[in-house]
C-alpha cells in the first residue's frame, strides 16, 4: 500500500518550488516535446495519453498547449495532488484502465512502491500501453552514482535496473532515453536504435511483426535501393 499521506502539500512545495526543486515546467516541456517528436519519427500517432503519478501536471500542461486535440488522462495516488492539480485518484499498483493509450508517462513514481506494488504497477502499465511508455524510476545505481542527493527524495525503494528490466521485458522493448516500445505495437526498430536484445527476443519481435504490415515508411525504401 502506498503511503498516500506522504504526498501532501509540503511534499510538492519542497520538491517543486524554490531553488532545490527536482525539475521545472519548462524542463519537462522540453522532454515532452522530445518524446512527441520521437513518437512521430517512429510512426506512433499520439491521440490518447495516460499519465500516472502526475504530481504537478507539467506533462499535461505541455500537451494542452501544444497538442490540444490529444485526449489526456492524468492520475495520481495523492488526494492532495488530485484536488490541487485536477487528476483522477488512482493507485497504479491496483488500477488497470479499461482502455489503452498511445503514450503512457510514468516519471518518478515506481521507486515509491514496494516490490509487490511496483511489479503489479508494471503489469498495469504494460496492459495500458499500445504505443510508447516514458519511464523514469530511480535505481540503486542512480542513488549511488547519478542523483544529487540534496535535491532528490532518497526515501525510496532502491532496486536494481535488472529488477525493472526483467519485469518490463515481457511487455516492452527498450528504446533508450526513458522510452520503451510496447511489444504489441510491433514498432520496427533498426538494430542500433534500441538497447541490445537477446537473439531470442529479436526473433519473437520479428514473429510479432510478421502478422502486421508494420514497416518504417521511406526508410525501408532506402534499404532497398
Ligand atoms: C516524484 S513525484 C513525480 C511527479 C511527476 N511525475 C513528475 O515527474 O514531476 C511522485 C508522484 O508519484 C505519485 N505516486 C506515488 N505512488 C503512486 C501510486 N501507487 N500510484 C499513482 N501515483 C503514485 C505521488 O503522489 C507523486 O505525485
Amino acid at each position: 500500500m502506498p503511503d498516500r499521506q506522504r504526498f501532501d502539500e509540503e511534499y510538492y512545495r519542497r520538491h517543486y518550488q524554490g531553488p532545490d526543486r527536482v525539475h521545472s515546467a519548462p524542463q519537462v516541456g522540453r522532454l515532452a516535446a522530445g518524446v512527441s517528436g520521437t513518437a512521430a519519427w517512429l510512426g506512433v500517432e499520439i491521440r490518447a495519453v495516460l499519465e500516472v503519478g502526475a504530481g504537478p501536471g507539467y506533462w499535461r500542461a505541455w500537451f494542452r498547449r501544444h497538442r490540444p486535440a490529444v485526449r489526456y488522462l492524468s492520475t495520481d495516488v495523492s488526494p492532495w495532488a488530485c484536488r490541487r492539480f485536477g487528476h483522477e485518484l488512482r493507485d497504479i499498483s491496483t488500477w488497470r484502465p479499461r482502455r489503452s493509450f498511445d503514450l503512457v508517462v510514468c516519471q518518478g513514481v515506481l521507486q515509491y512502491l514496494d516490490d509487490r506494488g511496483a511489479a503489479d504497477a508494471i503489469e498495469n502499465l504494460g496492459a495500458a500501453c499500445r504505443g510508447l511508455l516514458y519511464l523514469e524510476a530511480i535505481t540503486r545505481h542512480d542513488l549511488d552514482e547519478v542523483v544529487d542527493a540534496a535535491r532528490t527524495d532518497t526515501r525510496i525503494h532502491a532496486r536494481t535496473g535488472a529488477w525493472y528490466r526483467q519485469r518490463l521485458q515481457p511487455w516492452f522493448v527498450q528504446i533508450g532515453a526513458g522510452l520503451w516500445a510496447a511489444r504489441s505495437a510491433a514498432i520496427p526498430l533498426y538494430e542500433l536504435e534500441g538497447a541490445p536484445v537477446h537473439s531470442t527476443l529479436r526473433r519473437q519481435s520479428s514473429a510479432a511483426r510478421s502478422g502486421s504490415r508494420a514497416a518504417r515508411p521511406g526508410r525501408t525504401g532506402l534499404q532497398a535501393s
